[in-house]
């Protein structure tokens, strides 16, 4: 039961832990702790009640005083601790909730790009690598495409020196030069890197990111082929996702196809984004070329492999619904948050 000693014990604790408070925190701590609805002074005061009658109006009086001195007591400490901030920091309230300091992530391309590199990792591909500033070699005679060749004018190139010699790279092909030449056969490799062109529209921007792949070995077929990509497709587009190959034509490979994917919109009904045809392209690729492997020395009669290159930009736009691929470069942080 509360007596007159136990209450100014109460009043000398509150006043002194108001004073020690040495911010808005504290003091709103010290209000709760005496002053508030489950408070020390609070129950006081509702005991007050069951007090024998003598004790309630001299308990009643002290409590009543008690708590007008503890509530004068926080309101001065309120404005002291103002005024010290006032002093030190003027202008800057120091009770205003903090803003919260936006993170960066990873650029769309950035992270489609691991995802899809992620699916031939766990397929035992490795990453292989490449200079941007190629030797036309690498980009061109070495891929079966010499000088004077049709298909160089498949890929627009944008050329660094006066005699053609060094130039931007216009596919991640060249790696598959570079990594054989450097490397004896098996060899699985991925090699995911920028590429360039002088090209510009809704879906072709002059800088893209291309991801090659390569496999060699003794029994290598074009059902591996096959296989792996149609799992990769899968992989990336869902398990519901069919794929067709149509012949096609690369200097570099020999049988090429163009691998296709039931359209991700309309599921192959035929729309839009698919021309009404039902499906999308995603991919070139074929068996290497024996002219490609007699470039690094390969004998083609012991050696066969099979070599894939897709654009990143046209796999994020279909993953993603976008329309235009220039998006992805025009930094719009609204655009780019969303990924
Ligand atoms: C090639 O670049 C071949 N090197 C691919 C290949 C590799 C075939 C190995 C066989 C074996 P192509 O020019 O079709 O092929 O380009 C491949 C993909 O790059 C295209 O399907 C397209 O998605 C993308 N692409 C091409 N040009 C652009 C561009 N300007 N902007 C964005 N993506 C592009």
């Amino acid at each position: 039961m509360v007596d007159e000693k136990k209450l100014h014990a109460l009043r000398e604790e509150a006043l002194a832990e108001i004073a020690a408070a040495r911010d808005e925190r504290a003091l709103e701590a010290c209000r709760v702790k005496y002053l508030g609805r489950k408070g020390q002074l609070t129950n006081v005061l509702k005991s007050i009640a069951q007090l024998p009658p003598e004790l309630k109006p001299i308990i009643g009086r002290l409590a009543n005083q008690f708590k007008k001195e503890i509530e004068a007591a926080l309101r001065q400490a309120k404005e002291e601790i103002k005024k010290r901030q006032e002093e030190t920091l003027p202008g800057i309230d120091l009770t205003l909730p903090g803003r919260p300091y936006p993170l960066g992530k990873l650029h769309p391309i950035t992270q489609v790009m691991v995802e899809l590199c992620d699916i031939f990792l766990r397929m035992g591909f490795s990453i292989a690598s490449g200079p941007e500033v190629e030797l036309d070699y690498y980009n061109f005679e070495a891929l079966n495409i010499p000088q004077d060749h049709p298909a160089r004018d498949m890929q627009a190139t944008f050329y660094l020196s006066g005699d053609k010699g060094v130039l931007l790279r216009t596919h991640t092909s060249p790696i598959q030069i570079r990594t054989m030449e450097r490397e004896r056969p098996p060899l699985r490799i991925i090699a995911p890197g920028k590429v360039y062109r002088c090209d510009s529209d809704v879906t072709h921007t002059p800088m893209f990111h291309q991801i090659e792949g390569l496999m060699v070995d003794k029994d290598v077929s074009f059902a591996d082929l096959k296989g792996i990509l149609t799992l990769f497709a899968q992989e990336t587009f869902g398990s519901e996702t069919r794929v067709r190959f149509r012949p096609s034509y690369f200097p570099f490979t020999e049988p090429s196809v163009e691998m296709d994917i039931s359209c991700v919109m309309c599921g192959g009904e035929g729309c839009r984004v698919c021309g009404q045809t039902g499906w999308l392209e995603i991919l070139g690729a074929g068996m290497v070329h024996p002219n490609v492997f007699r470039a690094v020395g390969y004998d083609p009669e012991e050696w066969v492999g099979f070599a894939f290159g897709l654009g990143v930009e046209r796999i994020a736009m279909l993953k993603y619904g976008i329309n235009d691929i220039r998006l992805f470069y025009e930094n719009h942080l609204r655009f780019l948050e969303q990924f």
